[in-house]
């Protein structure tokens, strides 16, 4: 009765897809924290005689945002039983492959931040100047494209049967993870520069 957003079970998807991302939320939310210290690039530059990344991408944060990601993700492989059944909540596999998961999650999303912050340089966007939409996404890529390959390589090593993307995410739920996670980003962010821990509000 009424009116509803989602066909019968689509909230569910879209629910499991968020679930799943916590990790790489999680990685790429940690160095704006934990983060500073010898940037990744070693203070070099590229051709353009810009920066390579710059120091907002830092061996401290990437090693710090992988850890907690990857902790996150084996915490909530843990936590998923605890859940209602009827919210379809899926755990993140078997012995080891829901450690590696965890893992590809959360290198994936800062892989992705690092790549962007390169494409950022070259276009010399300055470090911390918001690009809208990759600034947003950037991690949900790298997390997303780093699970697929990793997926892959799991069944080609005999690891898994099936693809462990395709039976875990759905098509509807990646899309509203990429729609629903710029509104997150922003929303968060914002909060984290009222409560200084961050010196711009995007
Ligand atoms: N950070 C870090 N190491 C990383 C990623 C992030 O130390 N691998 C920290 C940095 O202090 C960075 C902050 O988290 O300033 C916010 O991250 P992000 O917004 O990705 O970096 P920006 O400073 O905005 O730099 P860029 O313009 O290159 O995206
Ligand atoms: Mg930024």
């Amino acid at each position: 009765m009424g009116f509803s957003l989602f066909v019968a079970g689509e909230e569910l998807l879209v629910l499991q897809a968020l679930w799943l991302m916590i990790p790489a939320y999680v990685a790429n939310m940690v160095p704006t924290v934990a983060g500073g210290g010898p940037p990744l690039d070693g203070g070099r530059s590229w051709t353009d005689g810009r920066r390579l990344l710059g120091d907002g991408k830092t061996w401290r944060g990437l090693a710090i945002g992988v850890l907690a990601g990857t902790l996150t993700g084996i915490v909530m492989h843990f936590l998923a039983p605890a859940f209602p059944g009827s919210w379809g909540l899926s755990n993140l596999g078997s012995e080891p492959v829901y450690i590696l998961v965890a893992m590809l999650l959360s290198t994936g999303a800062l892989f992705g931040d690092s790549v962007k912050s390169f494409v950022k340089r070259r276009l010399n966007i300055n470090r911390g100047a918001m690009w809208f939409g990759p600034d947003q996404l950037d991690f949900v890529f790298g997390a997303l494209v780093f699970l697929y390959v990793g997926s892959e390589a799991m069944l080609f090593a005999g690891a898994l049967d099936f693809n462990w993307v395709n039976s875990n995410l759905s098509l509807v739920g990646v899309v509203a993870v990429l729609i629903l996670t710029p509104m997150f980003h922003l929303a968060t962010n914002a909060l984290g520069h009222k409560l200084g821990w961050k010196e711009v509000p995007w």
